[in-house]
């Protein structure tokens, strides 16, 4: 692999893009087909060591041979490219860009003339329930980018990788993240912008707690349009409270405010998931382990909650202050759980009594190689009292079928890039 090989046969590039947890939900289209949402949205960016999409991107006109056109591999499947059709919509639009730069440019090699093969994987199980389509189109419009050369900026790609998925329009960056809904018909005022960067509060971390049971209701696409079709309590949640918890949101975040932080994040995952219930017919995704870990998360914040001074109202603010940890969960099962890092053995500590490893896993596969370490180093704090205080009884055991614990990371990046002389290597497995 070489710089600067010009005349090479195949060009291509490998990145990876993160996967972003919401806690501000984005929940109803006012447009299905370009992905708009009926309200803003905020995000943290999971780190891409812990959980990641990886796309290699390559062209080539040794790809026309098989007559096969544009290919796609998703965690190592042959998809149909005609099918995916937000897929091939991205992959035109790169490629009309690209064919535009080369029109103007002579000298540039034509690269929007050969066939695409595009490999993706996750390297978390997509069975896992977590969101994989805001990595993976983040991941598909980055890569795009890379292999032609094109000098779209950051909120471009956004407005590009929302037409895949609108929640994967909040990927394309690190930190702290709001999709700003915007109001046009064409949607190029609705796109995503960096609130703070990863460096800003990298204290806040994230365990998530897969629940075992974690197909889905129904896919968030028909689930949110059930809901702008017939929920009385939606339109009140987008025109009073997501407003008024994006300010809170941002205020928390940079002022770096747990509380206001966690009360605001718990609050809007429990207004989406009545939302979904107040749908008609109702849509439900927790289940009885996400309601367990919400009564453990409540349980434990309890103990140490001060109710704020008089004049504290939750319209403004927190009611509490003192949060341990917060809880948000999107259209499926799994319990994300956000805390500090300071506060993380205890959490775990808490965790590990209350929620019993799967009896199918060891204790490495269920809670990965960090919270593994943390158990078998014996440095947690004894929380025996406060599982007493808590008054809660451990969760069924394989309600929860592996934690992964993470924090807050950088967007997208290049991990290869350069021209492959002849035959393509392109990399099926990604990581
Ligand atoms: C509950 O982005 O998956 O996770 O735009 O139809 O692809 P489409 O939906 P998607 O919806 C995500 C909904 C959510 C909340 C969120 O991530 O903000």
């Amino acid at each position: 692999v070489t710089e600067s090989a010009p005349s090479a046969d195949v060009t291509q590039v490998t990145v990876c893009a993160p996967v972003n947890i919401a806690v501000i939900k984005y929940w109803g289209k006012r447009s299905v087909s370009l992905n708009l949402p009926t309200n803003s949205s905020l995000s943290v960016t999971l780190h891409t060591d812990d959980l990641r999409s990886t796309t290699t991107a390559a062209c080539s006109p040794l790809f026309a041979s098989s007559g096969e056109g544009d290919i796609l591999w998703l965690n190592g499947k042959k998809e149909n490219v005609a099918k995916a059709k937000r897929f091939a919509a991205a992959v035109e639009e790169a490629r009309k860009m690209r064919r535009e730069r080369e029109t103007a440019d002579a000298s540039l090699p034509k690269l929007s003339q050969q066939p695409i093969r595009i490999a993706s994987v996750n390297n978390f199980p997509t069975a896992a329930g977590l969101a994989s389509s805001a990595s993976g189109y983040a991941a598909l419009v980055f890569a795009l980018k890379e292999l032609y050369d094109l000098p779209v900026s950051a909120t471009e790609l956004s407005r590009a990788a929302r037409l895949g998925s609108g929640s994967a329009c909040r990927s394309v960056f690190g930190g702290f993240v709001a999709w700003r809904a915007g109001e046009k018909e064409d949607g190029l005022d609705s796109v995503a912008e960096q609130v703070a960067d990863d460096g800003h509060w990298p204290d806040v971390e994230a365990l998530i707690l897969v629940a075992s049971d974690a197909k889905k209701d129904v896919g968030s696409t028909e689930g949110m349009q059930g809901t702008v079709a017939t929920s009385e309590l939606f339109p009140a949640r987008v025109a009073n409270s997501v407003p008024k918890r994006m300010k809170q949101m941002e205020k928390a975040i940079a002022s770096r405010d747990f509380d206001l932080f966690a009360e605001t994040t718990m609050r809007d995952s429990n207004q989406f998931h009545a939302t979904c219930l107040d749908t008609y017919p109702p849509v439900f995704y927790m289940n009885d382990a996400s309601r367990a870990v919400v009564r453990l998360v409540h349980a434990y914040n309890d103990l140490f909650l001060a109710k704020e001074p008089s004049g504290a109202d939750e319209t403004d603010g927190p009611t509490y202050r003192g949060y341990r940890c917060a809880y948000t969960f999107d259209a499926g099962p799994n319990a994300v759980i956000y805390t500090l890092r300071s506060n993380l053995p205890q959490l775990a500590a808490i965790v590990q009594q209350l929620i019993p490893n799967a009896p199918e896993t060891n204790k490495e596969e269920f809670w990965g190689p960090y919270l593994a370490e943390l158990f078998n180093s014996g440095s947690l704090p004894d929380v025996s009292g406060v599982i007493e205080y808590m008054g809660l009884s451990p969760l069924p055991v394989g309600a929860i079928r592996r934690a992964i614990h993470t924090k807050v990371g950088p967007g997208p990046t290049v991990l290869a890039k350069g021209y492959v002389d002849g035959v393509s290597l392109l990399r099926t497995d990604g990581n």
